[in-house]
C-alpha cells in the first residue's frame, strides 16, 4: 500500500502528530527552533541530551513521551558524523519510519532542520522505505494486538517550496522501490513470470506506455535458444517483457535497462544444495528493479527515452530440463556449451541483451543476482559494476553514489577470457571458481558488443538474509535507486 508523504512548514506550535521524529548529529545541541517541542515534552528532550542518554550517534534512537495533544510522542534519531547529508537523512528517516511501524503510530512527522529539495527527497525515500511491509500472506493478529501500518508521513522544513519538490520526486522513487521490494518478497508460487508480465502491463496501463510480452512460442520464432534452454524445464510460460517510456527527444535512441527475472532458481540438473534454497525466490530482483525503476521514471515524468526489458522464467529440475554438456544456439547466433545449468541467469540475459539491439540503445545496463562469487568479493555493501565503456562505468558508479546504492568496479580484462573458452562450442557458460563474477560478466559481454554496456551484479545487495537496522531481512530495493539516478542524469 502506498504511503502518502506531504511537506509542511516546521511550525511546532500547531503540529498535531502521533510521532515527531527529530534527526540530530553526534553531539548536536537542541536546535533553537525545537524549543516549543522541548516545552511540550516538559523539557525531556533537553534533559536526554544533557544527561547524554541520547548522543546523536549513527542509528541511535530514543523514544520520549509527548503531550496528550499535539505532539504525542517524540523519537530522537542519531545521524552520527555523516560525510553525505542526503545519505544520513535517508537512513535516519528509514529508521524513524521503521520505529513508527513497530510502535504502530500510523503516521510520522520528520524534522531535521532546513532541507534542500535533494535532502527532502532523501527523507521521503527513507520514510517510504521504513514503512514498507509485505503481509499479504500473513493472517493478521487479533484486533487488540494489531499495530497500525505506517499510513502517512510528513516532512517538516522551513523552506516549504524546496521540501515539496523533494517530496514529489522522493515519492516517485520510494514507490518504485516499494514495488520492487514487494515483487522480491512475494513467494515464487505467486510472483511468477506471468505475474511479472501482468505487473508490467499494469505499469504500462497506468502511465500510458507501450508494453510487449513475448512467450515461449514467440521466443522460438525469435531463435532464443539460450533463454529457452533455461525455460525448457518448466511448464510455466517464460516471458520476455518490454516496457517503453519515451518522453525524450522524438526518435531519440533510448537507454535500455535489463533485469534477470528468475522467479525461482533451483539450479536445474546442476541442482543447488537444499539449505537456504528458498532464498532463490529473490533471483528476480534484477527484473523487480527494472519494473520499479520504470514506475519511478514514469512518475517523475523524466524527459528521456528508456526501455525496460525483463527476461523471466524459473530454473527447474525436470525430465525436459537442459543437461550439462548440451549446446544451444543463442539469439545472436553464437553457440553456447552449457556446462552448469545453475549458471542460468547469463543464458537468459544473453538473449535479452541480443534482443536489445533492435532499440539501437545509447547505453544498456543490466542488473542480475548473477553470482555467489560477487557476495564473496564485495559482501552486501556494494554492487559489482563491470562494463565495456569507461565513461558509462563511471556514470553508473556516480549514479550509485548519489542514490545511496553504491557500486564498485571489477575488471573486465581479456586476460580472463580463456576461462570461458569451449572445446565444442563458441563459448561455455561457466569459467570455474576463480573470478566468478568477472567470467559471468565476460560471458554477457559476448552478447553486448553492439552498444555501450554496463552489468550490475546485485547478488549481494538486492536482498539481505539478516536484519539490517534500517531494512528487515528481505529485499532492499536495489537496484531501483541506481537505475533511476542514472536515467535522471541522462534526462534533458
Ligand atoms: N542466482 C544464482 C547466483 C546467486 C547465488 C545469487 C547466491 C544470490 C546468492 C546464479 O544463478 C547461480 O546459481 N550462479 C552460480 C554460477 C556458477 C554455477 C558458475 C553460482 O554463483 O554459484
Ligand atoms: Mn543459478
Ligand atoms: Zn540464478
Amino acid at each position: 500500500m502506498a504511503i502518502p508523504i506531504a511537506a509542511r512548514a516546521a511550525e511546532f506550535g500547531t503540529l498535531d502528530t502521533p510521532l515527531l521524529a527529530i534527526a540530530l548529529g553526534a553531539g548536536d545541541a537542541l536546535p533553537p527552533a525545537l524549543a516549543p517541542v522541548d516545552a511540550a515534552t516538559l523539557g525531556a528532550i533537553g534533559r536526554a541530551l544533557a544527561s547524554r542518554d541520547f548522543r546523536g550517534g549513527r542509528d541511535e534512537v530514543l523514544t520520549l513521551a509527548g503531550g496528550a495533544q499535539g505532539i504525542r510522542r517524540v523519537l530522537l534519531v542519531g545521524t552520527g558524523k555523516p560525510t553525505r547529508r542526503t545519505d544520513a537523512l535517508r537512513r535516519a528517516a528509514t529508521l524513524a519510519a521503521r520505529n513508527a511501524a513497530r510502535l504502530g503510530t500510523g503516521a510520522i512527522a520528520f524534522y531535521a532542520g532546513p532541507l534542500t529539495a535533494a535532502e527532502s527527497e532523501a527523507v521521503t525515500v527513507g520514510l517510504i522505505a521504513g514503512g514498507w511491509r509485505y503481509d499479504d500472506v500473513k493472517t493478521p493478529p487479533p484486533a487488540d494486538e494489531r499495530r497500525a501500518a505506517l499510513a502517512a508521513g510528513t516532512v517538516l522544513a522551513p523552506d516549504l517550496a524546496a521540501a515539496e519538490r523533494g517530496v514529489v520526486t522522493g515519492t516517485a522513487i520510494g514507490e518504485g522501490q516499494s514495488l520492487a521490494r514487494t515483487l522480491g518478497m512475494m513467494p515464487g508460487n505467486l510472483c511468477t513470470p506471468d505475474f511479472l508480465a501482468d505487473t508490467a502491463r499494469d505499469i504500462a496501463k497506468r502511465h500510458g506506455l507501450p508494453c510487449t510480452v513475448l512467450g515461449r512460442a514467440d521466443m522460438e520464432k525469435e531463435g532464443m535458444g539460450s533463454f529457452l534452454a533455461v525455460a525448457q524445464g518448466t511448464p510455466q510460460d517464460p516471458k520476455l517483457i518490454a516496457l517503453e517510456y519515451r518522453k525524450g527527444p522524438k526518435n531519440g535512441k533510448p537507454v535500455v535497462l535489463v533485469g534477470k527475472g528468475l522467479c525461482f532458481d533451483s539450479g536445474g540438473i546442476s541442482i543447488k544444495p537444499a539449505a537456504s534454497m528458498e532464498w532463490m525466490k529473490y533471483d528476480m530482483c534484477g527484473a523487480a528493479g527494472v519494473l520499479g525503476a520504470m514506475e519511478a521514471i514514469a512518475r517523475l515524468g523524466l524527459a528521456v527515452n528508456v526501455v525496460g526489458l525483463v527476461g523471466s522464467t524459473t530454473n527447474m529440475v525436470s525430465a525436459t530440463a537442459v543437461k550439462p554438456g548440451d549446446v544451444v544456439k543463442s539469439h545472436l547466433g553464437k553457440y553456447i556449451e552449457i556446462i552448469n545449468t545453475d549458471a542460468e541467469g547469463r543464458l537468459v540475459l544473453a538473449d535479452v541483451l541480443s534482443y536489445a539491439r533492435r532499440y539501437e540503445p545509447t547505453a544498456v545496463i543490466d542488473a542480475a543476482t548473477l553470482t555467489g562469487a560477487c557476495v564473496i568479493a564485495l559482501g552486501h555493501s556494494a554492487t559489482a559494476v563491470l562494463g565495456t565503456d569507461r565513461q558509462l562505468v563511471q556514470e553508473v558508479l556516480d549514479a550509485g553514489d548519489r542514490s545511496g546504492e553504491r557500486g564498485w568496479e571489477l575488471p573486465l580484462w581479456d586476460d580472463y577470457k580463456p576461462l570461458i573458452k569451449s572445446e565444442v562450442a563458441d563459448i561455455k557458460n561457466v569459467g570455474g571458481r576463480a573470478a566468478g563474477t568477472i567470467t559471468a560478466a565476460l560471458f554477457l559481454a559476448e552478447f553486448a558488443e553492439a552498444f555501450p554496456w554496463v552489468h550490475l551484479d546485485i547478488a549481494g545487495t538486492a536482498y539481505s538474509e539478516t536484519d539490517l537496522v534500517t531494512i528487515p531481512s528481505g529485499p532492499t530495493g536495489v537496484p531501483v535507486g541506481i537505475f533511476v539516478e542514472f536515467v535522471r542524469g541522462r534526462a534533458s
